[in-house]
């Protein structure tokens, strides 16, 4: 494992999307502030400057980018692992990889692929608000931070290296053959609930039956079950 921080940068992803020939495996790359940070379907990702964490960790081994959709949920787990750590209750998973407390967005994250005959490389960039105090500015997710959560000032730093540990281990016990389905089943946000999804542009009312056992989607559509992949799919409830 690597480390590197920047005082300020554009995005931590687009760094390790245009840099990944420069770095090895399972580098992190983490910054105080980021002027043009992004999120899924083209949304931006705001931050007040040094009070959250923003970070992307570059995968290059070619048997952990096969299983993308694992690595997608294991994000999100290794997130809620530590915030157990901090006694954060009402923790939920919105798949395919947002974190919840109480209904409200604590962190998004955003796996993005580097490919040119095969996937070159994996970053899966993550944002976790962590001592904001307040979120101006429209949300499609209301968002709240572990600081509103606990009422106390989080040392950031601390923080960084509890979660860089914790990627790093789940990681790894992916890569000697752990499911993490069980797991996450615990937190399954959408489980049960009817929700418009957005799939190629067309809006659908569906039931959401939960996780599958490939880390997939699985809803109801009509009376049919289908099963949704990790891609270009937004949710509204
Ligand atoms: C989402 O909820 O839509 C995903 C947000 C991902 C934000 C993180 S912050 C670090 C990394 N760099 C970016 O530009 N985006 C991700």
């Amino acid at each position: 494992m690597k480390e590197i921080f920047c005082d300020e940068i554009d995005s931590t992803n687009t760094y390790l999307k245009t840099r990944y020939n420069e770095y090895e495996d399972m580098t992190f790359v983490g910054t105080n502030l980021q002027t043009n940070g992004h999120g899924r379907n083209g949304r931006s990702w705001f931050s007040n400057k040094g009070e959250n964490l923003m970070f992307s960790l570059l995968i290059k081994n070619e048997e952990v980018i096969k299983q993308y959709r694992a690595l997608s949920v294991l994000s999100a787990y290794s997130v809620i692992e530590v915030l157990k750590e901090y006694k954060v209750e009402k923790l939920n998973f919105k798949w395919p990889n947002d974190v919840y407390v109480d209904g409200k967005k604590i962190c998004g994250i955003l796996l993005e692929s580097v490919s040119s005959n095969s996937i070159e490389c994996l970053i899966i960039g993550v944002g976790i608000n962590v001592n904001q105090k307040e979120f101006d500015g429209e949300y499609l997710n209301e968002p709240v931070s572990l600081s509103n959560i606990l009422d106390e000032h989080i040392d950031l730093d601390i923080f960084r290296k509890k979660i860089y540990e914790r990627f790093v281990e789940n990681i790894n016990k992916l890569q000697n053959g752990y499911d993490f389905i069980k797991d996450i089943r615990e937190y399954d946000y959408l489980k049960d609930k009817e929700v418009y999804v957005s799939i190629n542009n067309e809006i659908k009312k569906v039931k959401v039956l939960g996780i599958d056992t490939d880390y997939t989607l699985k809803i109801l559509q009509n009376d049919k079950e289908m099963n949704i992949d990790y891609g270009e799919v937004s949710f509204h409830i």
